[in-house]
């Protein structure tokens, strides 16, 4: 059963016969004008809107990603996916979602891995920075963001 919270909200990771947590789901609960950074996920994802209307916008890196510390990111894609439309992202895959609606909106993410403790990475799109963030099972990086 998933808890509830407002912003994100993770089931504990499944585990696999050897006690490998291979994926886990995750509840997304945006409010109004609520945003996202630009993030990967380091593995698969799969994003289905339940409710609402989410913006979403793709980005790839157009550098060599020599220097863990830069990126210049593009955006190759852009779009509002609503109820029933399911994005699925590789593993090199780079997004942000941002609830540009009036109403809150729901989707459930499911990942190929413990997304609460995987050591993951957010883009500045200004400065090209490249900063590490482990999100843990609530909103923690959009939280310190808003305070
Ligand atoms: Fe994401």
């Amino acid at each position: 059963m998933l808890e509830t919270f407002d912003g994100e909200t993770c089931h504990d990771p499944w585990s696999g016969p050897k006690g490998d947590r291979i994926f886990s789901v995750m509840a997304g609960n945006w409010s109004p004008g609520q945003t996202t950074p630009i993030h990967d996920h380091l593995t698969w994802a799969v994003v289905g809107v339940c409710e609402g209307e989410e913006r979403e916008s793709i980005y790839r890196r157009t550098d060599d990603g020599s220097n863990p510390k830069r990126a210049r990111l593009e955006v190759v894609g852009e779009r509002i996916n609503k109820k029933g439309h399911v994005t699925l992202l590789g593993r090199a895959g780079i997004h942000r979602i941002d609830n540009v609606s009036i109403a809150p909106s729901l989707s459930i993410h499911m990942y190929g891995l413990d997304i609460g403790t995987a050591e993951r990475h957010s883009y500045d799109p200004v400065t090209g920075e490249v900063s590490k963030f482990v999100s843990g099972y609530c909103n923690v990086l959009r939280d310190e963001e808003s305070d």
